[in-house]
């Protein structure tokens, strides 16, 4: 191996010790110095000049961290001092009761104070450092023995792999928690559930799962996270004279501690911070399951000593459990406001984490299918944050007998319209569309929005009176409001009446994509819209066509071919269609082209200038649906430009480029005459 030369064994170091420093200021100060991109500039720099010289590479190079093979099993490891576990206290009198045995102990008149920190649920590990470098990390297994782990935690970027400094100990054990922020847990499930894998029940399960991987690049690339508190061996005795000067010392070798760590007065305090911390638990990234109390003197913690193997100076708060086990009523299923149709989970009502939780989620039915979840069955449920409670697992053991699989309706519980559920998507939905209930709000919100029929006032609020009303069931029922009724609405004079009526009216002379658009088809975007109103030319063609003939459109794909196809076959919504032509919704009705380079105006292209007349939105959409492009602004390659009133800069600028001017009267007589 080529010997380095002196210069590039010296920028080496300095990389690494400014990288080692940026990544202190990253985790353990969470005050980054430098953006990422200045991070990973060093990084490169320093995997380079590895790459040139491979005599560079240490093991404690902050490129090395999936640096070994997959293991056949882990080593065991021997605690050089045990890994305790903790007293539970789950209410205010065990914690008097804890605080009133350690001041008798430590005799008449002697006053506490607390280190409080949040109890995080992961799993505890003990970090061993030689001579600042991190050359163990161990599992705490049965507090004597553990797991030997170092490859997997090296993988973690939080952990450091050489401490910060040159003033510490000969041998340092860190000892702390391992842990899956709650926004890596969604997102590492929300993976597995779209690769079909199996998902974890919560982030203490996924971080510990992770951990026990034999193949450290697939730690690597889950989301860990690390808090110190405490430590094991330590060469040089006691770090400070407290644990919250401990855990300072710890920190300033570059080691992340809780930021919510407080030194507290007294056991009144800490049932202070145990509330505040409470009520803060649902937002906070990362899940608790309650705080853990030590005393801060560590003269006093070795007077109180341990009991069998737990100390008497520390005890864990429980909060309340954000697990339950419960009973299945039924399975149902709700249908949004998209028409996605959910499987719910109707429960024998339960506490969980102080909430009262009758229903959980079981998002779509491969989720029901995994997870087998039958009415009657004994299932846990799990709510964390301000996330619907879900169904975890079913207790297998203890499903009684007669209990039959869900099967997925075939038609909406709500309109009993047919039930879509393709192959290539997860979610079912109703094909009810305008025509659902459920989706009757977000269908005339969508409907009436500028894209689509532009109707002018209509605003949520209104919309939403109007469906309390009972007045509008389908879009078309708009077109029949009177006057007196829309007057008589909250916040409604005759004026803004009026004006509604008024857009109302304006918006019949439409064109067939944003009529079809306002149809309110997922699938059927704007776009799509366009191009399957240029492709058929007529509502009529559009709706005879069969999927294969609705695919060969451009862009219309086997699944949006089926929704469509499926759409216009159902009856409802063929009389709601009708309702809103005989109410009077028109457009001009074009040439099919059967390929977009066949429609009359392909290839040209449209500027719109000035003040006009119909919506701009409007006039593009007719443009396009005859093959036109319609572009912002003037060039030589623009074909027409559209002048309304008042047109200015680039009125002035297609007059100089000799590009041909129509006012909208020239315009409306080129499209009847294509
Ligand atoms: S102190 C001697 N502090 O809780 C005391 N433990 O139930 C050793 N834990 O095995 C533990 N957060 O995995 C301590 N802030 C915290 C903690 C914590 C979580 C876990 C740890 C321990 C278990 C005991």
């Amino acid at each position: 191996m080529p010997e380095a030369p002196r210069q590039a064994r010296a920028r080496a170091a300095d990389l690494q010790q400014q990288i080692n420093h940026h990544n202190y200021r990253y985790y353990v100060l969470d005050d980054p110095e430098v953006p990422d991109s200045e991070y990973d500039r060093l990084m490169r720099e320093l995997q380079q000049l590895e790459a040139d010289y491979p005599a560079l590479i240490t093991r404690d190079s902050p490129t090395q961290r999936v640096g070994a093979e997959p293991l056949e099993a882990f080593a065991e490891v021997q605690h050089a001092v045990p890994m305790l576990s903790l007293g539970n206290a789950f209410s205010e009198e065990d914690m008097l009761d804890f605080d009133a045995r350690a001041r008798k102990q430590l005799g008449a008149g002697a006053s506490i104070s607390y280190a409080a920190e949040p109890k995080l649920d992961g799993l505890a590990i003990s970090l061993r450092y030689e001579h600042g470098i991190l050359v163990q990390a161990a599992t705490r297994g049965d507090g004597k023995r553990g797991e030997d782990v170092s490859s997997n935690v090296r993988t973690i970027p939080s952990i450091p792999l050489r401490l910060l400094g040159e003033d510490w100990p000969e041998v340092l054990e860190a000892r702390g928690e391992i842990f899956i922020p709650r926004k890596g847990f969604d997102e590492l499930n929300q993976r597995a559930r779209s690769r079909g894998e199996k998902v974890f029940a919560n982030p203490r399960n996924a971080a510990a799962g992770s951990l026990r991987q034999l193949d450290p690049r697939v730690t690597a690339a889950r989301p860990l996270a690390f808090y110190c508190y405490g430590y094991g061996a330590v060469s040089s005795g006691d770090l400070a004279s407290t644990y919250s000067g401990c855990i300072s010392v710890l920190k300033s070798l570059g080691i992340p501690v809780s930021p919510e760590l407080a030194v507290l007065q007294d056991v009144n305090a800490c049932m202070d911070y145990y509330r505040r911390l409470g009520e803060r638990r649902d937002v906070l990234d990362y899940d608790i399951d309650g705080v853990v109390f030590k005393v801060n003197s560590l003269a006093q913690q070795a007077e109180l000593g341990f009991v069998s193997r737990a100390p008497r100076w520390a005890v864990a708060h429980k909060f309340p459990a954000q697990e339950a086990l419960t009973r299945v009523l039924d399975v149902e299923f709700q249908v949004g406001r998209t028409g996605a149709i959910t499987p719910v989970a109707r429960l024998e009502p339960v506490s969980v984490g102080g909430v009262t939780v009758s229903n959980a989620t079981l998002h779509n039915m491969d989720e029901v299918e995994k997870k087998d979840v039958r009415a009657g069955d004994i299932v846990f449920v799990r709510r964390a944050g301000d996330v619907i409670p879900e169904v975890v697992r079913v207790l297998q053991e203890r499903r009684p007998e007669g209990t039959r699989p869900v099967t997925l309706p075939s038609r909406c519980p709500v309109c009993d319209s047919e039930v879509i559920r393709t192959e290539s998507e997860v979610v079912a939905r109703c094909s009810g569309g305008l025509y659902c209930a459920a989706q009757r709000k977000e269908a005339i919100r969508h409907f009436s929005s500028r894209l689509a029929m532009d109707i002018e006032g209509l605003g949520d609020k209104l919309v939403q009176q109007l469906i309390e009303q009972d007045w509008v069931h389908d879009p078309a029922d708009l077109y029949s409001l009177t006057l007196e009724q829309l007057a008589g609405l909250e916040r409604m004079g005759r004026k803004s009446a009026q004006n509604l009526l008024d857009a109302l009216e304006t918006s019949k002379q439409t064109s067939l994509s944003h009529f079809l658009y306002a149809l309110g088809r997922r699938e059927v975007g704007e776009a799509t819209s366009q191009t399957l109103a240029r492709r058929f030319g007529s509502l009529r063609a559009l709706r005879e066509a069969d999927e294969e003939d609705l695919q060969q459109t451009p862009d219309v794909g086997p699944v949006v071919a089926a929704h469509v196809a499926s759409f216009f076959r159902q009856q409802h919504n063929r009389e709601v269609m009708d309702k809103l032509l005989q109410a009077g919704i028109t457009w001009q009705e074009s040439v099919p082209a059967s390929t977009p380079d066949q429609a009359p105006l392909s290839g040209q292209t449209f500027v719109l200038t000035g003040s006009l007349s119909q919506p701009r939105s409007r006039i593009k959409s007719r443009l396009e649906s005859h093959g036109a492009r319609v572009s912002g602004s003037v060039s030589g390659k623009t074909s027409y430009l559209v002048a309304g009133e008042a047109a200015g800069s680039k009125l002035e600028k297609a007059r100089s480029l000799g590009v041909q001017i129509l006012d909208e009267a020239a315009l409306e007589r080129l499209l009847e005459n294509l």
